[in-house]
């Protein structure tokens, strides 16, 4: 197997992944790997001492359940059919095989290994560790189309449990140095990947309910899910205050604050007047009975230059990059008359433009609200983008609405 001669050659890679797979098969501390949505941080799914590192690390609530990541089918059959603890006399009947159950079979066809997560039974006698499952009695699974992933749980040869690998609440990591700003000091190893490709976590389906249900939108979405035998009539079971689902949120993350940056973040709906969401903008950036506001914007359409303000508004009539390493971030000076007095102070407007292409947007979201929050914004105003523009613009809107303390639509 080509891996197998990887490793023999010792590429610095080879060596990283068999360091990382070392640490996570003897340690308790957790392992960050890069997944084609977002950086993970991986525990072997087996033992409950490295689960426990992973709530420890991101002070994770401990009833909300982990996603189980395995490399291959024949990992998630040797889940589903753990070996039994007493092995049973020859005379006993044989126990049936479990097999995934058939509803799955068109899905993991189509879209594993990738950025779908299903909801198994968990099998008597499980070799999954309690705390994967926070005691619920079914399992989250995928199987992950980063190979550097699947390199990973294959050399460690066990399955990974694995949430994003952000501290609780803050927005999910999709570069090793997101990971690095939140954890270190309390994980020892980060395997860099790159940046993450989709930019929003994995879409999480229960096909154990009729009809199958979407506990949360990600990476593949309901018009694609529907396309597939059984899953025609999939139902929403998430709340993102759009939808009219009643219940309380059946993938148990869903309830918690997440995404949020430490500014507060307002949400400007998709068919909010441009005109309108620029006026607002400007009129928070010239108020001077408003604090110390530096505020930062993430907009998806072209808004007028300097932000329209009048030339002898703007310090420098042209903005700036803050950072060659961040493109399409900006920053420009806007002095503040105090009223009543003579002397003029100067806020700070941060313009992140994210483009108006949905994957471009999906890609960068997390790594935008980052970047402005650690130029300590005090408010970040957000261009939201339709639902209606299909299945990740409904993910996005979604990590947003949870991010934001306000939506408003002018
Ligand atoms: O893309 C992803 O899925 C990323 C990468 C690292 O793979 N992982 C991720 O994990 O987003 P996490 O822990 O941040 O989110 C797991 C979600 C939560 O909303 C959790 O409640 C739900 O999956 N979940 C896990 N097991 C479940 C179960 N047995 N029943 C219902 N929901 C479950
Ligand atoms: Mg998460």
């Amino acid at each position: 197997e080509w891996w197998a001669e990887e490793r023999k050659l010792q590429t610095p890679e080879a060596k990283a992944i068999e360091e990382a797979a070392q640490i996570l098969r003897t340690s308790d501390i957790p392992v960050a790997f890069p997944t084609e949505t977002v950086y993970g941080l991986g525990a072997d799914a087996t033992r409950s001492a490295s689960v426990q590192g992973i709530y420890r690390a991101k002070q994770r609530p401990s009833d909300n359940p982990l996603i189980v990541h395995v490399d291959s089918i024949e990992m998630l059959n040797r889940l589903l059919n753990p070996s039994p603890q007493i092995p049973s006399s020859p005379s006993s009947t044989k126990t049936p095989r479990i097999s995934i159950p058939e509803i799955y079979e068109p899905l993991l066809d189509r879209f594993w290994p990738g950025p779908l997560t299903i909801i198994l039974p968990n099998p008597s006698g499980s070799d999954l560790a309690p705390e994967v499952t926070s005691n619920l009695t079914t399992f989250g699974v995928r199987m992950p189309s980063s190979a550097l992933a699947r390199l990973l749980i294959h050399a460690t040869d066990r399955p990974l449990a694995a949430p994003s690998a952000n501290a609780s609440t803050k927005p999910s990591p999709t570069t090793a140095q997101h990971v690095y700003h939140d954890l270190h000091g309390r994980i020892e190893l980060i395997l860099d990947g790159g940046a993450s490709g989709v930019g929003v976590e994995s879409t999480v389906v229960d096909g154990l309910c009729h009809p199958p249900a979407i506990l949360r939108p990600g990476g593949i979405g309901i018009e694609e899910l529907r396309t597939c035998p059984g899953w025609e009539s999939v139902t929403v079971a998430y709340n993102d205050g759009t939808l009219d689902v009643k219940e309380i949120p059946r993938a148990p993350g869903m309830k918690y604050r997440h995404y949020s940056p430490k500014a507060r973040v307002v949400l400007f709906e998709a068919d909010s007047h441009l005109n309108g969401v620029v006026r607002h903008v400007q009129k928070d950036l010239q108020d001077s009975a408003i604090g110390a506001h530096n505020i930062g914007i993430i907009r998806t359409r072209n808004w007028p230059q300097g932000l329209g303000l009048a030339a002898s508004d703007v310090l420098a009539s042209t903005m700036r990059p803050v950072s060659s390493a961040i493109e399409n971030l900006h920053s420009f000076p806007v002095p503040v008359q105090e009223t009543g007095s003579p002397s003029s102070r100067t806020k700070i407007a941060y313009d992140y433009h994210l483009g108006s292409d949905t994957g471009a947007i999906a890609h960068g979201l997390f790594a935008a609200l980052r970047a402005l929050d650690e130029l300590d914004v005090d408010v970040i105003y957000v261009e939201g983008i339709s639902d209606r523009d299909g299945d990740l613009a409904a993910a996005v809107m979604n990590r947003l609405r949870k991010a934001a303390g306000a939506e408003m639509k002018v």
